[in-house]
C-alpha cells in the first residue's frame, strides 16, 4: 500500500474520476446483512480499507462474503453467524468504529458482543456513550473489560425502546435502526440524524423486511419483526469522495468530471460551491466541477447535520477558500477539533486564524469548552510545498489537495490512512494528471 507520495505542485487536475458506493453507507449496509436469515448482495462496493475491515469482522463471526472488485458486487451469506475471541475482534478491527454497530445484529443473532478499544479517525474525542446509552435502552447487558466492552441480550432479546438521541448523531441513529427492526415491539427515536446514507440504510432494511416511518420532525418509529430476510441493493453513490474531487478542482484551478457524483445528495454543497466562485455542470450521470477563471469569493460556512453543510465537506473546501480573494469564515459545529489539518496548511502559506468563539448563528455544543472550531481563513495565498504527515481521512485528503495546488514540492507521509474512504486515489491522481512520485 502507497505510504508516501513526492508531489510536485501547481499543475491543474483535469479528467474524469468515477466514485463508487458511500464508505459510510457499505459498513452499515454490510452489517445489516447480518440480520437476514438469507444472502445479501450489496452492489457498487468500493474496494477502500474500511470494506475489508467489515469484511474481516464479519467473516470472523462465520459470514461468507465474496467481492467481484470489477463490479463491485458483494455477496453475504449470514448463515453461519457465530461467536468470535475478542482478541480476534480485536486482531481486525484496527483503527474503525465499526464493531460499534455490529452490536445490535450480534445480540439479535448470538446474543453477546464485544466492542474492543475503537479508533476511527482522530477526530476530537469520538466517544460511544450515545451508543452505549442505547444498546442498554434496548435491554443489552454491558460490562467493560480491560480489553473492551462486552454485551450479552436480556433473556428473550432485545425489546423496542422510547429513545431521544441528546444530538443528531449519524452512528448512535444507526445503532437504534440496526437494534430495533428485529427487536420485540416498537422502537420510537426522537432527534434521529436524517443524512441521506441512513435513508438509504432504511431502505435497505425495509427491503429486507423491516417496517420503519420516517416521520417530520427528526422522529423515525420501527415496529419491530421476528425475521429479515437478504436483500439486493445498490449503494448509494459517495458524496464526501464527491466533494473532495470538486475541491480539488477548485483548488488546483482545474476541471474534474466526477462521473456518479448526485445533486440530490449534495445540493448544500453545490450551493455553497457556486457561491464560492466555483464552476458546474451538472448532468443525469455525474457533475463537472471547474475553476472557471477569475478570482473566487471569499465566504461563510457553517458545518451541519442533514441537510445542513456537512462536516466531511469542510476540510477540502478550506485548502480551495485559501485560494479566493477575502476574508472567509468556517464554524464547525459537529466535531470540536477538525481544524487540526490546517496547521500544515499555515505552514505551507495559508493564513488561517483559528478561535475558540462561535463564529456563526448557529448555537453549538463547543462553544464554551474552549475548543477551536472556527476558522478564519484569509486569501488568496500562494502555497508552497513542504513536508506533511497526515493526519486522518479528509484531513489527509485535504493535504493532498494543498500539496497540488502549491508551487514546489511537498514531501507527503502517510497517505495509507487515505485509502480507508477514498477508492484507487493515487491512480485517480494520476490520472487527472498530477505531477507526483510514490516513494517506496
Ligand atoms: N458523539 C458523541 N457520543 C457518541 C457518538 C457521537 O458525543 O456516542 C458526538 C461526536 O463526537 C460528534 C457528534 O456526536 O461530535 C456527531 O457524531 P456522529 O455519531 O454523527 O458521527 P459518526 O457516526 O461517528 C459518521 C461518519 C463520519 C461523519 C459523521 C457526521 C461513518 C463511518 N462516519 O460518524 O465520517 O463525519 O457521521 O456526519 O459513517 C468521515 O467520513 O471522514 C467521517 C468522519
Amino acid at each position: 500500500m502507497t505510504s508516501a507520495l513526492r508531489i510536485e505542485g501547481g499543475t491543474p487536475l483535469t479528467g474524469e474520476v468515477n466514485v463508487r458506493g458511500a464508505k459510510n453507507l457499505v459498513p452499515k449496509a454490510m452489517v445489516a446483512a447480518l440480520l437476514g436469515s438469507t444472502p445479501s448482495v450489496l452492489r457498487n462496493v468500493p474496494e477502500i480499507k474500511d470494506v475489508q475491515v467489515v469484511t474481516s469482522l464479519v467473516e470472523l463471526h462465520g459470514v461468507a462474503v465474496d467481492l467481484d472488485k470489477e463490479t463491485g458486487d458483494l455477496r453475504m451469506d449470514p448463515s453461519n453467524v457465530s461467536v468470535a475471541q475478542h482478541a480476534d475482534i480485536d486482531a481486525h478491527a484496527g483503527d474503525s468504529r465499526i464493531p460499534i454497530l455490529l452490536c445490535g445484529p450480534l445480540l439479535h443473532t448470538i446474543g453477546e458482543a464485544f466492542i474492543p478499544d475503537l479508533g476511527g479517525c482522530r477526530i476530537g474525542d469520538r466517544p460511544i456513550n450515545y451508543h452505549l446509552r442505547v444498546l442498554e435502552e434496548f435491554g443489552a447487558q454491558v460490562e467493560k473489560l480491560p480489553t473492551g466492552i462486552s454485551m450479552k441480550a436480556p433473556a428473550g432479546g432485545l425489546k423496542g425502546a422510547s429513545i431521544t438521541l441528546p444530538y443528531p448523531s449519524v452512528g448512535a441513529t444507526e445503532q437504534v435502526l440496526l437494534a430495533a427492526t428485529m427487536a420485540d415491539g416498537k422502537t420510537e427515536l426522537k432527534n434521529a440524524a436524517i443524512e441521506p446514507e441512513i435513508m438509504d440504510l432504511i431502505a435497505i432494511l425495509q427491503k429486507m423486511g423491516a417496517i420503519i416511518t420516517v416521520e417530520t420532525d427528526r422522529q423515525i418509529i420501527i415496529e419491530g419483526v421476528s425475521e429479515l430476510k437478504g436483500y439486493q441493493h445498490v449503494a448509494l453513490p459517495d458524496r464526501n469522495e464527491s466533494a473532495s474531487w470538486a475541491s480539488a478542482a477548485l483548488a488546483t484551478g482545474g476541471d474534474i468530471f466526477v462521473r456518479n457524483a448526485s445533486q440530490k445528495d449534495m445540493s448544500t454543497f453545490i450551493n455553497v460551491y457556486r457561491k464560492l466562485g466555483g464552476g458546474l455542470d451538472i448532468r443525469e450521470d455525474g457533475i463537472r466541477f471547474y475553476h472557471p477563471g477569475g478570482d473566487l469569493n471569499p465566504l461563510f460556512v457553517e458545518t451541519n447535520v442533514h441537510p445542513g453543510f456537512m462536516t466531511d465537506w469542510q476540510q477540502p473546501l478550506v485548502v480551495a477558500m485559501t485560494q479566493a480573494q477575502g476574508v472567509s469564515v468556517v464554524h464547525e459545529t459537529v466535531y470540536e477539533n477538525r481544524f487540526g489539518f490546517t496547521d500544515a496548511l499555515v505552514r505551507m502559506g495559508a493564513t488561517v486564524q483559528l478561535h475558540r468563539d462561535c463564529l456563526g448563528p448557529t448555537p453549538c455544543r463547543f462553544g464554551h469548552k474552549n475548543f477551536k472550531h472556527s476558522a478564519i481563513i484569509t486569501g488568496k495565498s500562494q502555497l508552497h510545498g513542504t513536508d506533511i504527515h497526515v493526519p486522518d481521512l479528509r484531513g489527509g485528503f485535504s493535504h493532498i489537495i494543498a500539496a497540488l495546488t502549491a508551487e514546489g514540492t511537498s514531501n507527503v507521509t502517510g497517505v495509507q490512512v487515505i485509502s480507508r474512504g477514498y477508492e484507487h486515489f493515487v491512480e485517480k491522481l494520476e490520472s487527472l494528471g498530477a505531477n507526483f512520485e510514490v516513494v517506496k
